[in-house]
């Protein structure tokens, strides 16, 4: 059975939020960097009131990452953890936003808690910024201190490419000293035509070619019929996944002309701006039919690049 053909009675269990779209660095493969959908769409952002409308009777699990901003620059982002500390949450940011008096206050809320912060640090002093454009190490360092002085978890995640390959060990050891419980490298993806960064492999195998290889689709959002995930973009539209969300944004800011599953939502008010969460997720429900024969038929290209059963294997190693 799919998630939506019974989502009302399942509930949702996991969330995947993007508080902004602002970001303070230009890291050169980031979907937003050089964005014609960011600069037509302008300023979008989340805020708790907005956030209330979700049900969240059954939430055991968010994320707060996202396509096209670094969470910590949300207005409202204390506040939004403080609503979601006890549902495990997690937030990705480039560490170089907010004082370290913010961030000692912050390491006190998630104090005891499951709740935890993963920086994403790409090197040290001398090469972080290389990728992380616009970002200030010793700024980093200050505010990872406070966080995690004050009892915060800390995960560090490190994108490997040429100029920090050879930094892998040091930093491992720097993660240990400054109490981070997780060091995790992750293979870096090439993004856009920029040539300024050079990789330690090919990149992402062109998505075409990663398309034609793939079969059946199992659904992340879904799978084994016990993640029930959907995500919040940035301008409050609910979508099953970020991946939608990534498509999502460029074609309703007009960055790109077509959008393979545009035909699933173009009559649902998806934007909780608009609808309330009952309504989005009650019409979400009616398009089961429509999801599953778009797999079958290989007609939903973005299912099929992402949760192909051929996908590439996970890049990501856990020292
Ligand atoms: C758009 S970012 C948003 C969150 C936050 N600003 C950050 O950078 O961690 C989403 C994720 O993409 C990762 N990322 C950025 N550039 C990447 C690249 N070239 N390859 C793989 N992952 C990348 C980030 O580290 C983060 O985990
Ligand atoms: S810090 Fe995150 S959101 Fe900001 S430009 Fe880099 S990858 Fe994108
Ligand atoms: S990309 Fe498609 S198949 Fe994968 S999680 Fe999102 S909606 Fe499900």
């Amino acid at each position: 059975m799919f998630f939506y053909d019974n989502v009302n009675e399942l509930g949702v269990k996991k969330l995947h939020i993007e508080p902004t779209n602002r970001c303070n660095s230009r890291c050169p493969h980031c979907p937003r960097t050089n964005s014609i959908s960011i600069k037509n769409s302008g300023i979008k952002e989340l805020t708790l009131d907005l956030i209330k409308k979700i049900n969240i009777s059954r939430l055991t699990h968010v994320f707060m990452c996202g396509n096209y901003g670094d969470p910590i620059l949300c207005d409202e982002i204390y506040d939004i953890c403080d609503y979601f500390k006890d549902y495990d949450l997690n937030i990705d940011t480039n560490g170089s936003i907010r004082s370290s008096d913010w961030w000692g206050k912050l390491g006190k809320l998630f104090a005891n808690t499951n709740s935890r912060v993963t920086f994403a640090l790409d090197g040290l002093k001398d090469t972080n910024s290389i990728y992380r454009i616009g970002t200030d190490w010793d700024k980093i360092i200050d505010n990872v201190k406070s966080y995690i002085s004050a009892g915060g978890n800390a995960g560090w995640q490190f994108l490997i490419f040429d100029h920090n390959k050879d930094q892998v060990e040091e930093a491992r050891e720097l993660s240990k000293s400054l109490g981070f419980k997780t060091f995790k490298l992750k293979r870096a993806i090439r993004r856009t035509n920029d040539t300024s960064i050079k990789f330690v492999n090919s990149g992402w195998a062109s998505l075409e070619n990663v398309y034609k290889k793939k079969k059946e689709v199992i659904c992340r959002a879904s799978k084994n019929n016990k993640t029930y995930k959907f995500y919040i973009s940035c301008d409050g539209d609910v979508l099953p996944c970020c991946h939608w969300g990534g498509a999502y944004f460029p074609y309703k800011y007009k960055e790109i002309e077509n959008c393979d599953f545009a035909k699933v939502v173009s009559d649902i008010d998806i934007s909780l701006h608009t609808n309330s969460w009952e309504n989005i997720v009650n019409a979400y429900q009616t398009k089961s039919k429509i999801m599953k024969e778009g797999w079958s038929n290989n007609d939903l290209p973005t299912c099929v690049t992402h949760c192909g059963t051929t996908k590439r294997d996970n890049n990501i190693v856990w020292l």
